[in-house]
């Protein structure tokens, strides 16, 4: 169970708690996005017990490398990322360019999965929810759940190539 947008979050802190404590729910966290109320997260994060967090990360919006992955890996919080292709835009960035051949090495066949790879493949991340209205693309994120991962070189790599473009 998530508490949106840190929204009231006291208050609803209190009741899942206590909807934990009865057993009507296992895990409790809470998300923001579009690298809002980082430091509002933070603080939270460093104070509060929680199961995990939600917030915004992709290979070209990375300002939560800096703090947020590695406070939430410290403090043993699971992490869900959201906009993983910053609403979609990181395709339009990839238009008519061919995926380099060295995505084979980690089982990439798709920009989308080099997307969803390089967010997976980071220590801290659990989870990523790509948001698509279309089969095919479902089945193409899906795929980036399979096969070998980035390693650390490799994800610079990767972010060094996606900023040359
Ligand atoms: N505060 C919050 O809690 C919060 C805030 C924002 C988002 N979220 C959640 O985060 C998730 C991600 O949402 P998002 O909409 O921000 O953005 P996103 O996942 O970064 O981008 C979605 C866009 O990518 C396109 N797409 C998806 N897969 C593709 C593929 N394989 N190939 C080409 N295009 C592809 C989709 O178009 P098609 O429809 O054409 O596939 C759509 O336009 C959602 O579950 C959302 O609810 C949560």
């Amino acid at each position: 169970m998530q508490i949106h947008n840190l929204r009231d979050w006291q208050t609803h802190l209190k009741t899942l708690r206590a909807w934990k404590a009865e057993g009507k729910i296992r895990y409790i966290g809470i998300t923001t996005s579009h690298g809002k109320s980082h430091r509002k997260l933070e603080k939270i994060l460093r104070n509060e017990s929680l199961d995990f967090v939600q917030f915004s990360y992709n290979i070209e919006d990375r300002d939560v490398e800096k703090r947020l992955l590695p406070l939430a890996a410290d403090r043993g919080v699971a992490v869900l990322i959201n906009r993983p292709f910053q609403h979609g835009e990181l395709f339009s960035k990839v238009k008519g360019k061919a995926l380099p051949n060295w995505a084979a090495e980690f089982d990439c066949a798709s920009w989308g999965q080099f997307f969803l790879k390089f967010i997976v493949s980071h220590p801290a991340v659990t989870c990523v929810i790509p948001a698509t209205s279309k089969i095919h693309h479902l089945q193409d994120n899906m795929a980036a759940g399979f096969g070998r991962l980035p390693n650390t070189v490799m994800r610079k790599r990767m972010a060094d190539y996606f900023a040359s473009l």
